[in-house]
C-alpha cells in the first residue's frame, strides 16, 4: 500500500468481502462469527476463502487508521502497548478469566473476593478488558465471560498470555539498547532478552526457571493445535508419506518441545516406525509419551543439545519445528553442521518455519505476524525469520551437499514445510 484509497473504496471491498465471507459459511453451514459465549473459540472462516480474509483485515485496517488520522494513529498505536500489558498482567496475576465460570453473572465485588483484589481495581481493569472485547457488562457493575475471554481462561492461552507478558514485553523494551551496545550482534546473550535477564539467554532461563519453562512449552503446545501454525497443516503437507517408498521409518524432531508434531505424525502416517523426540534435559523431563504409544517403543523423548553431535544416527527425517528462527545464521550452521555425522545419503532435513515474505510483497495484515514474529527473534535471542532464498543461503553455507528438494506452504498456514535432503 503506497497511496492511501478512499474510505468510499474501502468500504465497497469491506461490504464485497463481507458478503463473500457470509455466503461461504452458510453455505458451509458454519455459525455465524461471534463473541459470544457458546462461541466456538476458533475462527470458523474456512482456508479456501483466506485471501478474503486477509483483504478483509487489510481494508479494515486502513480504514481505521484514516479515521483516527496520523497523529492520533501515532498516539493509539504507541500507548495500546503498555496499556495492554498493564491490563493483560493483571488478568493474568489474578487468574480473573479463572475466577468467573462459563455461565455465571457476577458483580464486580464479587469477582474481586474471588480474585484477592480490591473492587474498584477490578471494575478498572476487567472494564479495560471489555475496552479491548474480552468480558461483557451486560448490566452496570455486573460482568460475565464472551467467547474471547473464556479462550482466555483456557489453560494453553494463559500459559501463552503469562509466558508473553513474563518474557516477551521486558526483552522487547531493552531491544534498542542492545543494538545500541552490540550492534551486530549473532549471541543470544547479547539481546534485549538478556539484558532484561540478568545477561542470561533465552533457552539458559527457561532451563534454570522450571515454571517459566513449563509456561513456555505450553504455551507453544496451544500454538501448535491453533489456527494458522496448527501442526495439522505440515502433517498433511507430507502426504507423500501415504506412500510406502516415501515414508520414513525412523524420524527425529530436534527441539521437539513435549512432542506435538511427531505425535500428530506418527498417528496419521503408521508405517513410521519410531518417533524420538529431543529437546534440552529440563524440558523432556516433563513431557509424557501417551500412554497408547508406549507399546511398542514407537515413541521416545532424549535429552540433547542440538549444538553437539546428533547422537540419533541414520534416522530417515529430521524435523526442525520453529527452531532456526531462534537463532542467528552462524548459529544454525552449528546447529545444522551438528547433524551432519549422522546423516545417511538421502536422509532429509524438514523445516516447518514460516517463510517470510520479501518486504512490500503483501499486504499489511499479511505481513504483520511475519514481521511482529521477526522482531521477536531479535530481541529475544538475535534469531530471525527468514524468506526462502535466506533458507538456500544458510543451508549451502552449512555444506554444498544439501539440497533443497521443495517449499510450500499449505493454504491456511502460517508456516512453510522446507525440505532438505543430503546428498553426501
Ligand atoms: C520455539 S520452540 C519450538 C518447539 C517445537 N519444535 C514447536 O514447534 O512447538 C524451540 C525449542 O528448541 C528447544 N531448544 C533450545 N535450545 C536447545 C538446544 N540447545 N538443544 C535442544 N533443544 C533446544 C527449546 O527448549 C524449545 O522447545
Amino acid at each position: 500500500m503506497s497511496k492511501s484509497r478512499s474510505i468510499l473504496e474501502l468500504s465497497s471491498i469491506i461490504q464485497q468481502k463481507v458478503s463473500i465471507v457470509d455466503q461461504t459459511l452458510k453455505d458451509n453451514q458454519l455459525p455465524p462469527l461471534s463473541f459470544d459465549t457458546g462461541a466456538p473459540l476458533s475462527s470458523q472462516i474456512p482456508v479456501s476463502i483466506e485471501d478474503t480474509k486477509y483483504d478483509l483485515l487489510e481494508a479494515l485496517g486502513e480504514l481505521q487508521a484514516l479515521l483516527h488520522g496520523p497523529l492520533y494513529h501515532v498516539m493509539h498505536m504507541s500507548s495500546i502497548v503498555p496499556n495492554n500489558a498493564a491490563v493483560f498482567g493483571v488478568l493474568s496475576k489474578f487468574d480473573i478469566p479463572q475466577n468467573l465460570g462459563a455461565d455465571e453473572c457476577v458483580s464486580y465485588a464479587e469477582l474481586g473476593k474471588r480474585c484477592g483484589l480490591l473492587e474498584s481495581d477490578t471494575r478498572r481493569l476487567v472494564r479495560g478488558a471489555v475496552a479491548l472485547r474480552f468480558f461483557d457488562e451486560p448490566e452496570t457493575d455486573k460482568v460475565r465471560h464472551n467467547a474471547a475471554s473464556l479462550a482466555l481462561a483456557t489453560p494453553g492461552a494463559a500459559a501463552w498470555v503469562k509466558s508473553t507478558l513474563r518474557n516477551s514485553t521486558p526483552s522487547a523494551l531493552k531491544l534498542a539498547d542492545a543494538l545500541a551496545q552490540y550492534p551486530g550482534s549473532e549471541d543470544p546473550r547479547e539481546t534485549g532478552f538478556a539484558l532484561a535477564n540478568g545477561g542470561r539467554d533465552f533457552f539458559t532461563v527457561l532451563q534454570e526457571e522450571p515454571e517459566r519453562a513449563a509456561d513456555f512449552a505450553q504455551a507453544m503446545s496451544m500454538q501448535s493445535l491453533g489456527p494458522e501454525r496448527n501442526v495439522s497443516y505440515c502433517v498433511e503437507a507430507l502426504a507423500a508419506w501415504d506412500r510406502v517408498a516415501e515414508c520414513p521409518r525412523v524420524i527425529v524432531d530436534v527441539g521437539g518441545s513435549h512432542g506435538t508434531l511427531a505425535e500428530a505424525l506418527v498417528r496419521r502416517y503408521p508405517r513410521v516406525e519410531h518417533a524420538i523426540v529431543q529437546d534440552l534435559p529440563k524440558t523432556v523431563k516433563d513431557a509424557k509419551v501417551p500412554e497408547d504409544l508406549l507399546k511398542g517403543n514407537r515413541f521416545r523423548f532424549m535429552a540433547h543439545d542440538f549444538f553437539t553431535e546428533q547422537p540419533a544416527k541414520d534416522a530417515d527425517v529430521y524435523l526442525f519445528r520453529q527452531v532456526l528462527h531462534d537463532w542467528s545464521d552462524s548459529k544454525c550452521v552449528e546447529i545444522l553442521k551438528s547433524q551432519i555425522p549422522a546423516l545417511k545419503p538421502g536422509a532429509r532435513i524438514i523445516l516447518i518455519e514460516t517463510c517470510a515474505p520479501p518486504p512490500g510483497a503483501h499486504t499489511h495484515s499479511r505481513d504483520i505476524d511475519h514481521r511482529i514474529m521477526d522482531i521477536a527473534m531479535k530481541h529475544h535471542a538475535n534469531g530471525k525469520e527468514r524468506t526462502s532464498d535466506d533458507f538456500r543461503a544458510l543451508f549451502a553455507a552449512v555444506d554444498e551437499k544439501f539440497e533443497m528438494v521443495s517449499i510450500r506452504r499449505p493454504p491456511g498456514s502460517a508456516m512453510s514445510v522446507i525440505e532438505f535432503t543430503w546428498r553426501g
